[in-house]
């Protein structure tokens, strides 16, 4: 077949809505980090077969495929590259809640469905749907899972492969593996899921899941605090794990910059605290019942040990959104010039603050000019952490910084990418924080699922 005659067979598969032309397709192949490459096509399926239907096509004719969901990923991850022949298949239309059921704590769902809409029903059904992070109102459940994203709560309920119990999946030659299980507990053999989760889109295409839902926590306070000591931020998350328990729901350390940054950019939201300083903590209790004692303590307690100089409680739901929108701003891409250095660092909880304090003399040494940002989700100890030399800085010195900063991580037993996915900008590095024989298993998984080579080429992991 030659390639309109392909992608004519494509169209008649997908209906007249359930495509967008290479022309129009500029919302599609850009990204956070400006555009991509091209693609040949934006499919839009509206349901399973047609995914399958159209993954066939693509198989028999070898072009790739490049799986895209709310497309807010930051490691270029969902969008083509430059000089591929791809169809991007956008998993929007498939944004069903097909079932929420609270007497099971399930809800199954198609993966185009946005993560604020599973999160608004699992509430109206007083559950919670627990992955959470600012794009929430555009990135997709089936997103979340494929890049096994973080965020927010992962403290309390884990990440978000602890929440999935079920899925579908179109494999890369258009077949349909039905593993829509609900079930907590299945020792049948191999727990396939967990292959297709952070795979991003190289073994398959995830179509439907079933999440575990949680409890819901109706009474949540927020804190935001000055940490006036930061080499005893552990010592601090300690405490706070001691006081909250189980209603400590999350424990971020914020950026005074970053703060800085946000509150001029967005001039509706409220600056908590006069005191300006070089790290702020963000601390959300959650539980049944009032957790405005617990919190109080927990800084009266850090203020006599000197690890805290002043702090504001939320005292309305408002204050408290206020708070975490101004945390939700901490993303450095929309501050600062490039180049932007990037690191999604993750280390023991305890080893963050030797990290932070590392990693800055480290950079320094290389560059004295750079300067460096972090923002970190210290409960699970994961800190994204940038680096920005000055502009025109050669491409030597930029691998200089990268070597000695990845250097440091993995001298801690870390990994460069915690949360965010390893896309196309972390694919070679990832390849040298790996053993050879880690390397080749993850190798032999993606030839067993896609020979071919058609899923997200150039993403996660190099096939030679
Ligand atoms: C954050 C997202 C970008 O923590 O992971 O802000
Ligand atoms: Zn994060």
């Amino acid at each position: 077949m030659t390639q309109s005659n392909i992608l004519d067979a494509l169209k008649t598969c997908l209906g007249p809505n359930g495509w967008v032309s290479a022309e129009d397709s500029e919302q599609f192949v850009s990204d956070i980090l400006g555009k991509g490459g091209e693609c040949l096509l934006v499919a839009r399926p509206q349901s399973t077969e047609e995914v399958a239907a159209l993954v066939k096509i693509c198989a028999q004719s070898g072009i790739a495929i490049v799986p895209q969901g709310g497309n807010t990923n930051v490691c270029r991850m969902a969008v083509p590259l430059e000089g591929q022949r791809v169809v991007l298949l956008s998993l929007s239309r498939m944004n069903r809640i097909v079932a929420l059921d609270s007497g099971a704590n399930t809800a199954t769902v198609e993966a185009g469905v946005l993560m604020e809409t599973l999160q608004n029903a699992a509430n109206d059904a007083d559950r919670v749907f627990a992955p959470d992070w600012g794009a929430r109102g555009t990135a997709t459940v089936g997103g979340a899972v494929a890049t096994n994203g973080g965020g927010l709560n992962v403290l309390r309920y884990g990440t978000t492969r602890e929440q999935v119990l079920g899925m579908e999946v179109v494999l890369p030659d258009g077949s349909v593996w039905n593993g829509m299980r609900a079930l907590i507990k299945d020792n049948s053999g191999y727990d396939l899921k967990h292959l297709f989760i952070g795979s991003e889109g190289t073994l398959g295409i995830i179509t439907r899941l079933v999440f575990r839902l949680h409890p819901r926590q109706p009474v949540t306070q927020s804190m935001m605090a000055v940490l006036s000591d930061m080499t005893r931020l552990t010592e601090f998350f300690d405490l706070a794990r001691s006081i909250g328990g189980q209603d400590l729901a999350a424990f971020e350390l914020l950026p005074g910059l970053g703060v800085e940054k946000a509150l001029e950019r967005y001039p509706d939201l409220q600056r908590p605290l006069e005191t300006r300083a070089d790290w702020f903590l963000l601390i959300r209790f959650a539980g049944r019942e009032s957790v405005e004692e617990p919190l109080m303590r927990l800084f009266e307690q850090g203020f006599e040990a000197g690890i805290l100089s002043d702090a504001v409680l939320s005292s309305s739901g408002a204050q408290e959104q206020n708070l975490w929108e101004i945390r939700e701003q901490m993303i450095p891409h929309q501050y600062f010039r490039q180049p932007l250095l990037k690191w999604d660092v993750s280390v023991p909880t305890n080893r963050i603050v030797d990290f932070l304090l590392q990693a800055e003399q480290r950079v320094k040494e290389v560059e004295p000019d750079a300067f460096c940002y972090a923002v970190g989700h210290v409960g699970d100890g994961n800190i994204h952490y940038s680096a920005f030399p000055p502009l025109g800085t050669e491409d030597k010195v930029i691998s200089e910084i990268y070597d000695e900063v990845d250097a440091l991580i993995w001298s801690m037993d870390g990994s460069i990418v915690a949360e965010h996915g390893v896309g196309s900008i972390f694919a070679e590095r990832m390849r040298r924080q790996k053993s050879g024989v880690e390397y080749t298993m993850m190798q032999t998984v993606k030839q067993s699922f896609d020979p071919q080579g058609i899923m997200n080429p150039g993403k996660l992991l190099k096939t030679d």
